[in-house]
Parts: structure tokens; sequence; C-alpha cells
């Protein structure tokens, strides 16, 4: 077995490799004295992320193996092997957020302790998107062809990963960074977790894109197929985005959607534009 070093999938997973890191060495216990000056709405905005965040790593984590299973490069299961440890370890993050910063802070407040499995944190559309995600990269054990591998990575790697995602970190970065609305108490460790969570995705996203793009210069798929794939997913990402007042602190839900939109045009582009690159790592998960 000669493994190709110089291969996007083995660089990937080499830079994984590279870039290890715990989810239980970052230190919550600012955070937790963050929390205590959230008002009791904007605590219930912050839970209600977290829940659709933590939710939507563990489905990922369980959706990814069919990948495993029909990718033929030794390369390419190097890479797959990384990216579920890190969809593991991401949700293992959110888990241990609300178990040492939400829950200990609704016990401080003498609140019932909550879970982030409930249902009221999830609405329909929310639902919707990941049902079918599960469904087309299950599809895949049955029945592995160009289209059926294409329509799997618009939803997983392009829609979850590239816009739902990026958007999510982009709007709990801005509220809580402490830059942007220094009204709005600073929660570093959650910070520091989504920096870590989002170089891992930056290597999901190319992965994805660069597969995309290779079906489309091969012709085997249409990118046509791409567009009214995302197209019709793009409704549920938007639904998905919390409701609440427009200007209540922290981006607003039109910011918000105006920023999927945005990431959606620009990942289109650098899949269906010949000329132009796959971003690197870095690019691909920058904030702005
Ligand atoms: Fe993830
Ligand atoms: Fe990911």
């Amino acid at each position: 077995m000669q493994l190709d070093h110089a291969a996007r999938s083995f660089r990937y997973y080499r830079n994984a490799v590279e870039r290890h890191w715990d989810p239980h060495d970052i230190d919550l216990a600012g955070d937790l004295a963050a929390v205590a000056d959230l008002d009791d709405d904007a605590l219930f905005g912050l839970k209600q992320t977290l829940a659709r965040f933590g939710a939507g790593e563990q489905a990922v984590t369980e959706d990814l193996t069919p990948l495993a299973v029909v990718l033929d490069d030794v390369e390419d299961q190097l890479f797959v092997t990384t990216q579920v440890y890190e969809e593991a370890k991401h949700t293992v993050f959110f888990d241990r957020y609300w178990d040492e910063v939400i829950n200990a802070e609704e016990e401080r407040r003498g609140q019932e302790r909550s879970s982030p499995t409930e249902d009221r944190w999830f609405n329909e559309g929310y639902l919707e998107l990941f049902d079918r995600n599960e469904a087309v990269m299950n599809r895949l054990l049955d029945d592995d062809t160009p289209v059926n591998r294409a329509v799997a990575y618009c939803h997983y790697h392009l829609t979850i990963e590239g816009i739902l995602a990026q958007t999510g970190y982009y709007g709990l970065t801005r509220s809580y960074d402490g830059e942007t609305y220094p009204e709005i108490p600073v929660l570093s460790g959650l910070i520091e977790g989504l920096t870590k969570i989002r170089g891992d995705e930056g290597r999901h996203v190319g992965f994805g894109m660069a597969k995309l793009k290779e079906l489309v210069a091969s012709d085997a798929v249409d990118t046509d197929l791409l567009r009214t794939t995302i197209d019709e997913l793009l409704p549920l990402v938007q639904a998905t985005i919390p409701e609440r007042d427009e200007d209540g602190p922290g981006p607003s839900p039109t910011e918000l959607v105006g920023y999927a939109t945005e990431k959606h045009g620009q990942r289109m582009n650098q899949i269906t534009t010949g000329s132009e690159d796959i971003p690197s790592v870095e690019e691909l998960t920058s904030i702005d």
C-alpha cells in the first residue's frame, strides 16, 4: 500500500491529526460566571441555539458513516475517519456545555434542569432538513451513483456544514465574543470551542466541495442538479434561524439570513466555476 501524500483527502487527514484538540480541555468556568448576567430571554435564546447545534452535531455524526462504506480511495477513507471522530467531539463539546454551564446556571436560578433533547428547541424546518440529510446519506448504501453522491454532498457538506453551521457560528461568535456587542457577556469557553470546531469544519466543507467540483468537472453531474438541490434546502435553513426580535441584542434574523444567502452564493461559485479554487481550510471557516 502506497498512500498518496499529495492527495487533498490525505492532506486534510494529516491536518486533522496535527490540529487535534480535546473538548474536555476547554475551561468553562468563566462562561458559568458570565451566563449569570444573561436575562431569562437571552438565556432561552442561547439554550435554543446550543440545543440545535448539539443535535445537529449528533445527527451528522450518525449520518456520515454511509460515506465511509461507499468511498473507494484509501485516502478518502482516512479522511472520513477523522471527520466521524471530529463530529463526535463536537457533539461532546455541546453536551458538556449544557451540563456544566446551562444546567448549573438553571440550578443557581432555582429553575428546573432542562435537556437539550426537548422538543421545544426544534421547529419543523430543522427536523425536515436533518431527516432529508439522513435519507440521502443512507440511500448511498443501496444506490451509489454519481448523482446520489452529489445530492448527498449538497445536503451534508454544502448546506448543513457549509451554510447552516457556518451561519450559526457567525451568529454565536458575533453575539458572545465581546467585540461587536460589548453589552452582552463574553462566553470565552464557547468561543474557544467554536473556533476549534470551525477549524475542523473547514476540512469537512473543503472535502465535500472538492468532491462536488470533481463530479461537475467529469460531467458526471450537471451544475443544475446542485443548484436545484440546494435551492430546495435553503428555505429549511432559513426556517432554522431562531425566531426573535429584529432589534434585540446580537445579530438580527435578517442579518443571519443575509449571511446564509451570501455563503450559498460563494460556495456555488467556487464549485461551478472551473477557474475558482476551493479556498484554504482557514478561508472556508473565516467568519467574515
Ligand atoms: Fe461538526
Ligand atoms: Fe462537520
